[in-house]
């Protein structure tokens, strides 16, 4: 035997002796968390359940339980993304924080501070993330779980509250004012934390007079300016500010114009309540 192959042989027998040390060490650490996991407190799915939300948010991933509501705050994502989880098993969300792309390494080791379980099914036997996440759909779809509500993304569950309790809504308005069958005034705003943006006339008219049409000579052209400051006075203003259109003088200069004028705060205002009837008329 020369001195190469010698050596070759070594090598080979040094990789295989590596190989089997490794795979001896991850077996006995799956064995390992196995013994560990038997030591953790059982918790049920019924019981994962009740902690779905910020006051206490309990997540199933990998058969362990986590009690993350401490956490919830500094999690670097808006919190509607993480506490949709809470209460539920987990496995998928955490496996995919974006489709396909798992949790860091450093997200695996923040975890374990936070374990306080092992998920069982009602007979105490550990349970698949995937027979979990299926019993727990079954449950939703048995209407146990008020299935109608908890489909509802935490926008729109924010948009039925707000529309239950009669308080606008944050989108897209349209409204007019019409008399004896004619559009006099239709308007369109943007409503963002209830406060008025993007004010603009789509028409603005009245007989035969087309406001938005007329040149600065024009002879009712300050009418049509007094209509512009209304609107530029209303940006950024909360939705209340449409009361002042009763009195234009707080909203538009040379206000004498505009009382012999054929167009009248009272008209935008009844627009803009006009807007407001109607409700959203797309979202942002
Ligand atoms: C199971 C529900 C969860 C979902 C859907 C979720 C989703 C996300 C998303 C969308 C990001 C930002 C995207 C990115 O980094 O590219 C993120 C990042 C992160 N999350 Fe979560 N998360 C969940 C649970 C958790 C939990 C329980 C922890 C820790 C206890 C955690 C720790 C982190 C950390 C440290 C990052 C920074 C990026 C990384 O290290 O992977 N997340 N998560």
């Amino acid at each position: 035997m020369n001195i190469n192959k010698i050596a070759y042989s070594a090598f080979i027998a040094f990789v295989a002796s590596l190989a089997t040390l490794v795979s001896i060490q991850a077996l006995s650490s799956s064995e390992r968390e196995a013994a560990d996991d038997d030591a953790l407190d059982p918790i049920t799915l019924d019981e994962l359940a009740e902690h779905d939300g910020a006051a206490s948010c309990w997540k199933a991933i990998h058969g362990r339980v986590y009690d993350i509501t401490d956490y919830v705050p500094d999690h670097p994502t808006d919190e509607a993304v993480i506490l949709e989880w809470c209460g539920r098993e987990s496995t998928e969300g955490w496996d995919n924080k974006r489709p396909g792309v798992p949790h860091s390494p450093r997200a695996e080791g923040m975890l374990e501070a936070y374990l306080i379980g092992r998920l069982v099914d009602e007979e105490g036997e550990s349970v698949e993330p995937e027979a979990a996440t299926q019993a727990q759909e079954d449950d939703a779809e048995a209407g146990e779980a008020d299935s109608d509500q908890a489909r509802l993304s935490p926008a729109e569950d924010e948009r039925l509250h707000r529309a239950l309790l009669g308080l606008p809504l944050d989108g897209h308005y349209r409204g007019v004012f019409i008399d004896r069958g004619v559009i006099q005034v239709n308007i369109t705003f943007d409503l963002e934390d209830g406060r008025f943006t993007e004010l603009a006339y789509r028409h603005l008219a009245y007989r035969d007079d087309d406001y938005l049409a007329m040149e600065e000579d024009d002879e009712l052209y300050p009418v049509m300016r007094q209509h512009r400051q209304i609107l530029e006075r209303l940006e950024g203003e909360p939705l209340t500010a449409i009361f002042a259109l009763y009195e234009p003088e707080r909203l538009a200069e040379d206000i004498d114009g505009y009382s012999g004028a054929t167009l009248r705060g009272n008209k935008v205002h009844s627009a803009f309540r006009d807007a407001l009837n109607r409700g959203v008329y797309s979202w942002p």
